[in-house]
């Protein structure tokens, strides 16, 4: 059996292939936005929440061109929000996996157009009928992904709270404030990649209890992983510009706690993660690896 790592990079290079089919360039001066959309899907990423949508999938027998088409939509959606989280009037990031991000290889405006042009053709993706024969799983997955990416309690509000949730709170109050925000801006898009999973194998209400309760930790694991990167990691394998959380007074964990606070916040994280999906069996196994891999990545 293959080790997670390499599980991962095997699904990420097919998924590659894949996604590279969505992106077929117009004819005429417009093509620079789909250009520009295309530079900020195909351009590598770890492809971890198409991965967690394919697990998740597998867990009840949904079929691969189901789960690849919501992988595709939600890839798409989180690239956007990379490009735009990378603007100047956001975190302002030259370098995002590894390359020039994508107001730096274009321009500003294209920038802002090609994330717009990402988040309208994840829901274009999603509302194919090859993604599922059932309208109301389509419209089902449509909802999800719009209340996971949108402004009330979604990755725009936890993105918003990011720049701007105030800063002079009493210790336990930043705590409960960092959660949510990380609940909200990160969380909330690898829920959906789960809750995917969920929908289109029409899980028991026990089933996706317990992934929800996966879902939960992973999310907030990640972001923390995350943060610890920004600290400790290794630019050339993050592929991104390190230490900015604290140059931006960024909220973390790490900023609020420490190093060895957060890791410790992680790993919990990680076995209520684990332990939620106990009844799966084995069947389960790779997405309990991949909660582990999720807080001991470098990248
Ligand atoms: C980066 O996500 C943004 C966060 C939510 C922390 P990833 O670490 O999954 O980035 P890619 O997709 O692999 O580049
Ligand atoms: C980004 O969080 C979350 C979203 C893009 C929604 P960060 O700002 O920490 O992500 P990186 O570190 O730039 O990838
Ligand atoms: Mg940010
Ligand atoms: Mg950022
Ligand atoms: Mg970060």
């Amino acid at each position: 059996m293959l080790g997670i790592q390499q599980r991962i990079k095997k699904f990420a290079e097919e998924f590659n292939t894949y996604i590279a089919d969505y992106f077929a360039l117009p004819e005429g001066p417009e093509k620079r936005v789909a250009e520009a959309m295309a530079y900020s899907v195909t351009n590598g990423g770890k492809r971890l929440r198409p991965f967690l949508v394919a697990e998740t999938s597998k867990l009840f027998d949904v079929k691969p061109e189901q789960y690849m088409r919501v992988g595709a939509a939600l890839e798409c959606l989180h690239s956007y929000s990379l490009i735009h989280d990378d603007l100047p009037a956001m975190d302002n990031d030259d370098l995002r996996r590894g390359k020039p991000t994508c107001h730096k290889q274009f321009d500003e405006a294209t920038a802002i157009l090609a994330g717009d042009g990402l988040l309208t053709y994840a829901f274009e993706i999603l509302s194919h009928k090859k993604t599922s024969d059932d309208a109301r799983i389509r419209c089902q997955l449509i909802q999800l992904l719009a209340q996971a990416a949108g402004a009330f309690n979604g990755m725009v509000a936890g993105q918003m709270l990011d720049l701007y949730a105030e800063r002079e709170k009493p210790q336990n109050d930043q705590y409960d404030l960092i959660k949510n925000i990380e609940a909200m801006k990160t969380g909330r898009l690898l829920r959906f990649a789960c809750e995917a999973g969920s929908v289109l194998g029409h899980a028991s209400t026990e089933e996706h209890n317990a992934l929800m309760i996966y879902a939960r930790n992973v999310g907030m694991a990640f972001q923390i992983a995350d943060d610890i990167l920004d600290v400790v990691g290794n630019q050339e394998l993050v592929g991104k510009k390190l230490h900015k959380d604290a140059e931006q007074d960024k909220l973390t964990f790490v900023g609020l706690c420490g190093l060895d606070e957060a890791r410790g916040i992680a790993a919990k994280l990680v076995e209520d993660a684990k332990s939620a999906l106990e009844i799966f069996g084995d069947k389960a196994q790779v997405l309990k690896d991949l909660a582990q891999y999720i807080v001991e990545r470098d990248k």
